[in-house]
């Protein structure tokens, strides 16, 4: 990818459905028999990954305009090989409905970022509580409930994204009441059990510590809409910020990204908020200030969040520390960040940012899609052309990040196929 900078982005911009909304909201299609509909999916690749998964385990997907629609055609054939499993991440996510569906589910180790170690403790604990056998075999999870799952209590040593997810899962079809106890409380855990809740299961509390199942018999199909993706609206607004823009994001949930706006609020910027709508303004005068932040489970700062709002702390007065709490292995755009220009003292999981620093245009590749949001970043806060490679990282996560920024006045252009394969 090309792109100019030191261009003030203004305008406004819609943004799309969640990525990590849809692929649980995906997985959940197959708890029932009968079709179901999701709108606002996101265009994205790790999207078209899980469709051709659920394709592989037994249903119909057609993925038109944002629709997606699920239609069952076979019994669901929980047994996922290690090429789909590595895919993405979410891929594990077949295994809550398959065992909850046919008593038996078995899934390769799955991909994704390469952040840090992502086990799946959380998961397995979860599913032996409810009933299932699990081994594991070379990488690969079989989990057998032959007698089907009953409900539990299950208290997670982590409030695990994915893990909480498969859970609930898993628990919605289960005999009796479950309790997820240190549930993840991420607005995407809300936006699945109102799609759950909507297929007629009987879940309370999603979204707070506690979440409290009720099994049902069985589910009717999901007519949802997905809630709009928070890291896309929060890489938008980082990106106004680092050009001094002046942007408006349409179709947000304001409310989903507090800890990101009363950051940007502290580092200078006027936030503003509307009902679905946030507004951000710097102005070319004003004096921006460091700050300190700590990457968190929701409500916390956005871990997907922290490398974009890295790359922005390079460009404000003084010195801010940035300590990533979720992932211990989720540095890795400091080096390409230092090759704009960035002055960053490296100190494991909590580097120091010592702004500002003149941005000047480089070569630089991302790493993960996050990564690669964050040098999309610097390279707007940057003199010159800059080329940013990795970015079929990008594609993974955000449906049109450079058209949107495009939309809003960058100068940035996607390079052909043979310039990025070349680097
Ligand atoms: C999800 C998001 C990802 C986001 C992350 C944290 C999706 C598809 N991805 O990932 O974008 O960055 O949440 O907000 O929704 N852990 C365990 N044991 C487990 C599972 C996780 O120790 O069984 C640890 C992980 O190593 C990590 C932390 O928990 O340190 C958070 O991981 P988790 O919440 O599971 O992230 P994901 O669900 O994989």
């Amino acid at each position: 990818m090309r792109l100019t900078g030191l261009r003030r982005l203004s305008g406004e911009v819609t943004v799309n459905g969640a990525k990590n909304a849809a692929l649980p909201c995906l997985a959940a299609a197959l708890l029932s028999d009968e079709p179901s509909r999701i709108t606002r999916v996101p265009n994205i690749e790790d999207v078209r990954r899980l469709i051709d998964i659920l394709a592989f385990v037994g249903v119909e997907v057609e993925f038109a305009s944002g629709d997606v629609v699920i239609n069952p055609v076979g019994a669901c054939d929980g047994a996922l090989p290690d090429s789909l499993a590595s895919a993405l991440r979410a891929s594990f996510l077949i295994m809550g409905p398959a065992l909850a569906r046919t008593g038996t589910a078995s899934c390769g180790a799955p991909g994704g970022d390469v952040i840090g170690a992502r086990p799946l403790d959380v998961h397995l604990a979860g599913f032996r509580a409810l009933g299932a056998k699990i081994e594991t075999v070379g990488g690969r999870t079989i989990a057998e409930a032959p007698h089907g799952l009953r409900g539990a209590t299950m208290v997670l040593d982590y409030p695990s994204v994915l893990g909480t997810e498969n859970l609930l899962l898993a628990a919605v079809l289960a005999k009796g009441r479950s309790r997820i106890v240190n549930a993840a409380m991420e607005p995407e855990i809300s936006c699945l059990a109102d799609m759950l809740n909507g297929m007629g299961a009987r879940i309370s509390g999603a979204g707070q510590h506690t979440i409290t199942i009720d099994g049902v018999e069985r589910l009717s199909g999901a007519d949802h809409e997905l809630i709009p993706d928070r890291i896309e609206t929060g890489t938008l607004l980082i990106s106004a910020v680092a050009t001094r823009g002046d942007i408006r994001l349409l179709g947000v949930q304001p409310e989903h990204n507090e800890a990101l706006l009363g950051k940007l609020a502290e580092i200078g910027a006027d936030v503003g908020r509307g009902q679905d709508q946030i507004e951000v303004r710097v102005d070319a005068d004003a004096a921006l200030q460091a700050t300190n932040l700590q990457a968190l489970p929701f409500p916390g700062f956005a871990t997907d969040l922290q490398a974009p709002i890295t790359a922005l702390l390079t460009q404000v007065q003084g010195t801010s520390i940035v300590h990533e709490r979720v992932f211990e292995n989720r540095m890795q755009h400091l080096d390409e960040l230092r090759k704009f220009g960035a002055n960053i003292i490296a100190g494991g999981v909590a580097p120091v940012i010592i702004g500002p620093t003149p941005f000047t245009a480089a070569l630089v590749r991302g790493s993960d899609i996050r990564a690669t949001a964050a040098l999309i970043v610097a390279a707007l806060a940057a003199k010159g052309e800059s080329r940013i490679y990795g970015v079929e990282h990008l594609a993974r996560g955000y449906a049109d990040l450079p058209g949107q920024l495009r939309a809003l006045g960058a100068d940035i252009e996607q390079l052909p196929m043979l310039d990025t394969l070349n680097h």
